[in-house]
């Protein structure tokens, strides 16, 4: 816990910053760029650091829940409305990376047309609104100083991050279960891991899906590298997509705390309250100008309105590393990264 908090109880929605944050940010930026130089050598592509398989880009609607009791409705839920949307499906590792292979997998949403001044200084008055999940409720470090060092030692080759588990067994529990085989995307929970607030309160989010789990693993010789996108293409062929977009209340800032994404917050404590329905529709996405154009979008949780701010050292580190590392890929690749204003038609 933050030195802040040693000598009193810690408060709800409230961030107690470490020291040599600052620092840990910017060698995690540091040991990024040199990664992202090391596996994509012009005249390769830049891709994400992080997130890099991209499955697909879809359309979506994000519609606001005209039932939320009066206490939550707060920014972007003051008051029903359907908002256009992109949804980025990705996986954590790289391109090669076959989709059986144990991976954590990502959700960015990205609306559109949401009124009210941002919170990135360089894109105050962008009309997005960013949610970004991935297939876990949990993170793998507590803060960005241990992120520092377990991206130093992923970098310095296979035997050093070996050495590094052996050496910090509680990370490599948290680390192998983030790092699951998946059946379909459309069929599984999704967590913000990270904190937000919503108002004056703190929240976590979760995406519920709507399907039933009827998919199962794939087995046999001849798995596809990209079932993943492969049974989205099969979904999105016959018929809508749907997800429960829900919010959980901190209601105990020790055992709910925001500063340690390591910590699953207690769904018997303060369930899950859905305030938004995800609408995914039938459609075709994988075309290749689709997919380009996803991976020239930047999505990141400060893509967002000041009510929703992220909290918490994890997030608070996203925000310089998100930024610096979409510049950092786009100027590479010679384009410039514009936030969408609504959806764009490919065929
Ligand atoms: C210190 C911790 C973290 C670091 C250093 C980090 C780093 C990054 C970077 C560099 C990108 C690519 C940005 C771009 O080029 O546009 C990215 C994307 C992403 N991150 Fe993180 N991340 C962290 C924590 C998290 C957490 C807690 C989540 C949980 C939801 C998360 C989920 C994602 C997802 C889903 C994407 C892909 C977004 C997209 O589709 O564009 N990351 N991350």
């Amino acid at each position: 816990m933050a030195d802040e908090v040693l000598n009193g109880d810690p408060l709800l929605a409230t961030e107690y910053p470490p020291k040599g944050e600052k620092e840990a940010i910017d060698k995690i930026i540091g040991l990024l760029k040199e990664r992202l130089e090391k596996d994509y050598p012009p005249p390769k592509r830049t891709r994400r650091d992080a997130h890099p398989k991209q499955h697909g880009l879809v359309k979506a609607e994000f519609t606001v829940s005209d039932n939320i009791a009066p206490e939550l409705k707060v920014g972007l839920f003051a008051k029903p409305e359907t908002y256009k949307s992109w949804i980025r499906l990705s996986n954590l590792n790289g391109g090669g990376s076959p989709d059986i292979s144990k991976d954590s997998r990502g959700l960015a949403i990205k609306l559109m047309g949401v009124p009210g001044t941002k919170l990135l200084e360089d894109e105050l008055n962008a009309t997005t609104q960013d949610f970004v999940f991935m297939s876990t409720d949990h993170f793998v470090t507590k803060d960005v100083a241990g992120f520092a060092r377990l991206l130093k030692a992923v970098n310095g080759g296979k035997l050093k991050a070996i050495l590094y588990f052996a050496t910090h067994l509680k990370l490599f529990k948290l680390f192998t279960g983030i790092n699951i085989q998946v059946s379909n995307l459309f069929q599984i929970p999704w967590g913000s891991t990270t904190p937000y607030l919503y108002g004056d309160r703190a929240v976590k989010y979760a995406l519920i899906p709507k399907q039933k789990p009827t998919a199962t693993i794939p087995t046999g010789d001849d798995i596809s590298d990209n079932y993943l996108r492969e049974r989205m293409v099969e979904n999105l062929s016959k018929g809508d997509v749907y997800f429960d977009f829900c919010i959980q209340l901190q209601v105990d800032a020790k055992t709910m705390p925001i500063e340690d994404p390591r910590v699953i917050w207690d769904k018997n404590k303060s369930p899950f309250i859905k305030v938004a329905t995800v609408k995914i529709m039938k459609q075709v996405f994988d075309t290749p100008a689709q997919q380009l154009y996803g991976d020239q979008l930047s999505f990141t949780p400060w893509h967002s309105l000041p009510e929703h701010r992220p909290l918490g050292g994890i997030n608070r580190g996203r925000k310089a590393i998100y930024s610096t590392m979409s510049k950092f890929r786009h100027k590479r690749n010679n384009e410039v990264s514009k936030e969408p204003t609504t959806w764009k038609n490919f065929d």
